[in-house]
């Protein structure tokens, strides 16, 4: 068989992952990745189901799809990921275009379920959580990434059923992947050229496998030569533990930027969001790494409008944000999501809810810009990782994250180089490539 496949993928950075991890499944029953669309014998939506109209954006996406396809074959259309979770065959029933639904447990059946379906054209729903046989599955399978920053999923799943949030319902309960596993498919990574190496879960800092922490595996990754930088996202503030913290007295490749969402600045909020933590413990988080190295930098998510917040509560939040001074953070407008504890709640008014976004980002964006702003002029490193779309520039980011552009060759790309900004913008800094001696090499 020789097909193409095009995998369209909505969502959080595991669901790059996963797209990325199904590619190389279905390469072995001879379906190759296609970036143009209109190519596709198989097209596979990817979807997330965190906010908004998840579904319906679906539905529209396959429509799309059959205009796109009036004329052409019709592709095998595959529906995957957290909506696909959460909807089971309901979508077969009312989209005859989707062929199959596979759910993010089972993708390790992709490869049979889509053979299967070529010989008996029957649709089909997968959406058990079967966590151990996937990874199992995948770890046989070599992750062929080859790009200089890659993502590792190495936890998967939640336990902590925070009132706003489906994930506990779509990717099922916490689980760990095998410590040797995970380190196998670092130095996989690394030898296909990855420099880089972000390790992913939805609740990442709680990764326990027979005793081994996080902390065990960072200090672990830490070893392999090649690895230029480690990070991990997302991490949850409850499972922010003193030995997790420590690591950043030790480790040389673990970058100053902890990413640790908070939601909301009030106590009541955090308490009726079922957060299992206080903005008290969150700033003795915040104290703890700032005492271990004050370079260290926090970002953060934030929920604006959760039912009940009142004035007060949000004052408090932007309180907070004044005094963390958070840069790269996200905030989102409570979505109420089907099957939670909070799906029922009354909403807050739209004006005020537009308002208080609009405050919060005002801040955030502020900060960001501030932060970029004190950075220019002085030399920063930066790992470089492709060119820009128009090739002109090299592309690269900065320890926090931040996009760095800047002029030079190709031979640049993989390594880590210091590079003096000239301006900046909220999102980028703009500079040049430094030697040693502080001279202009590009
Ligand atoms: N596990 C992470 C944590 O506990 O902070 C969060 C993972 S979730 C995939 C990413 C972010 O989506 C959350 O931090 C939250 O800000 C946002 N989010 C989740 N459910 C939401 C909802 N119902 N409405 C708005 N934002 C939501
Ligand atoms: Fe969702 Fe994160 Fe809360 Fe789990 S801890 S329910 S993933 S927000
Ligand atoms: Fe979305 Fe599922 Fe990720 S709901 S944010 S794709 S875990």
């Amino acid at each position: 068989m020789n097909q193409k496949i095009f995998i369209k993928t909505f969502g959080c950075q595991m669901n790059e992952y996963d797209s990325n991890r199904i590619y190389d499944s279905v390469k072995k029953i001879g379906y190759e990745k296609t970036n143009n669309h209109e190519d596709a014998n198989c097209y596979l939506i990817n979807t997330c189901h965190i906010r908004d109209k998840a579904k319906e954006k679906v539905y529209h996406e396959v429509g799309r799809l059959k205009k796109i396809f009036r004329t052409k074959i019709k592709p095998l259309v595959i529906v995957a990921g957290c909506v696909a979770q959460a909807e089971h065959e309901e979508m077969i029933n009312r989209e005859p275009y989707i062929d199959l639904v596979l759910g993010p447990q089972a993708y390790h059946k992709i490869n049979e379920t889509i053979l299967n379906y070529h010989i008996k054209k029957k649709k089909l729903e997968e959406t058990e959580f079967d966590a151990i046989s996937k990874f199992d599955y995948f770890s046989k399978i070599k992750n062929q990434t080859k790009k200089i920053s890659s993502y590792l999923t190495i936890q998967e799943g939640c336990d902590k059923f925070c009132h706003f949030c489906v994930v506990p319902y779509t990717r099922g309960p916490e689980y760990s992947r095998p410590f040797v596993q995970v380190l196998d498919e670092a130095k996989h990574l690394i030898d296909n050229g990855s420099k880089e190496i972000i390790l992913l879960g939805q609740n990442v800092n709680a990764y326990n496998f027979e005793g081994f922490k996080l902390s065990d595996l960072i200090l672990e990754l830490e070893k392999i030569s090649g690895i230029e930088r480690i990070r991990y996202t997302t991490s949850h503030p409850k499972d922010m533990t003193n030995d997790l913290i420590d690591v950043y007295k030790y480790s040389k490749k673990l970058m100053p930027l902890v990413h640790l969402p908070v939601q909301s600045g009030s106590d009541k909020v955090l308490e009726l969001m079922n957060r299992k933590h206080t903005i008290k413990t969150y700033l003795e988080i915040f104290d703890k790494f700032k005492k271990i190295n004050p370079k260290i930098k926090f970002s953060s998510d934030f929920i604006i409008a959760y039912p009940g917040e009142t004035d007060i509560d949000f004052n408090e939040t932007l309180k907070l944000i004044d005094n963390v001074k958070f840069i790269n953070s996200f905030s989102f407008i409570f979505s109420p999501r089907p099957g939670t504890a909070a799906s029922d709640l009354p909403v807050i008014d739209k004006k005020k809810t537009i308002e208080r976004l609009e405050l919060v980002q005002q801040k955030l964006f502020m900060n960001q810009l501030k932060i970029n702003k004190s950075i220019e002029n002085t030399i920063i490193d930066v790992l470089v990782e492709n060119r820009t779309d128009d090739k002109s520039k090299l592309f690269g980011r900065s320890e926090y994250m931040t996009s760095v552009l800047f002029e030079g060759s190709d031979d640049f790309i993989g390594k880590v180089i210091k590079v003096k900004i000239q301006s900046s913008n909220q999102n980028t800094l703009f500079g040049e490539i430094i030697d040693q001696s502080n001279q202009r090499v590009a």
